[in-house]
């Protein structure tokens, strides 16, 4: 293979960056011309690629977001967007194709191989850490701290004040980063989605917390519990449970920028050296992850999300230290 291209696609994460600079400055170690393409599928789709040299992703190992862009494309859903994509890279000589991004990425990955030819290799690169085929996704350590960071500070101000806090994380589908964080903050409840919510389970909890005088109480939401949101959340509470003045912080976006950590600074470089070596030596329709501190590939067809597989000793863990 003597060219290769990278996009990054769908929500960005910490740790995009680092992987890029180590696509870019692997594969011209490997003798290759390297290709970045902006805006994930869209920029492919509208032809809108360059070619990087090894300056091009100098000083970005320490920068959140994508040098790339990243987009989430209805147009490469289409027969026609793939057949314009493919046309693309075919004019300028590439043959492999690097997609950092979520499962959604990879199904679109997978269906241009097959229709094409391009070779594909997906990197996990998704705050929320929801992928069946790696221990750890781009951007998910990074987000847990400023998770972390954020909550401390919300502890100051709801123990000065004695009060109740939820705290909305993110995780439409996953409670990762609540039950990790939530752990770090001493969280007196995580609520995620894969487990069922029950208020008055956590009316109970509160009240024992209250019984012995706690100053402060902080509550982790992960944004798609089966009760709702944190403020849902905070109302069904508050109907019942009146001893502390209730707060609701969401801390939305901000848990998705900010400097990569340096686990994932690593991740995203070995990520990417994986990634187009296997691309070098035939390896294709793949994501490449890493499994108990190793590098591992799984192929597209499986690299789906992992809803349920929450790490239960954790959970026990959490229900445990907040007692
Ligand atoms: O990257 C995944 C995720 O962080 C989800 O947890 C969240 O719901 C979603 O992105 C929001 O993404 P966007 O703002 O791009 O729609």
């Amino acid at each position: 293979m003597k060219s290769i291209a990278v996009l990054t696609s769908g929500g960005d994460s910490p740790g995009m960056n680092a992987c890029i600079r180590s696509v870019v400055r692997i594969a011209i170690n490997e003798g290759m011309d390297v290709w970045g393409i902006y805006r994930g599928y869209e920029g492919l789709i509208n032809g809108d690629m360059r070619k990087l040299d090894s300056s091009d992703v100098s000083n970005i190992i320490q920068r959140g977001g994508t040098i790339l862009k990243s987009s989430r494309s209805q147009r490469f859903m289409t027969e026609e967007g793939r057949a314009e994509a493919a046309a693309n890279l075919k004019e300028k000589g590439i043959e492999g194709l690097v997609v950092i991004g979520g499962d959604g990425s990879f199904k679109g990955a997978q269906v241009l191989e097959e229709e094409h030819g391009i070779k594909c290799i997906g990197i996990p690169g998704t705050i929320d850490n929801d992928l069946i085929g790696t221990d750890f996704t781009l951007g998910f350590d990074t987000a847990v701290n400023t998770v972390v960071e954020a909550v401390d500070k919300i502890r100051d101000t709801a123990d000065a004040h004695n009060r109740l806090f939820f705290v909305e994380v993110m995780g439409k589908d996953a409670g990762f980063i609540a039950l990790r964080s939530g752990i770090c903050v001493g969280a007196e409840a995580i609520l995620i989605p894969e487990t069922k919510t029950y208020i008055d389970q956590l009316i109970e909890k509160l009240n024992r917390g209250w019984d012995r005088h706690k100053s402060s109480s902080i509550i982790i939401v992960a944004e798609g519990d089966d009760e709702g949101g944190a403020y849902e959340i905070a109302e069904k509470v508050k109907a019942k449970f009146d001893h502390y003045e209730t707060k609701v912080t969401v801390l939305g976006h901000l848990q998705r920028g900010g400097s990569p950590s340096a686990n994932d600074r690593l991740l995203g470089s070995r990520l990417g050296q994986a990634a187009v070596k296997a691309l070098k030596s035939g390896v294709s329709s793949e994501m490449v992850g890493v499994i108990n501190d190793d590098i591992a590939f799984t192929p597209f067809s499986q690299a789906n999300k992992s809803e349920h597989e929450i790490k239960w000793p954790l959970l026990e863990l959490a229900e445990i230290l907040s007692l």
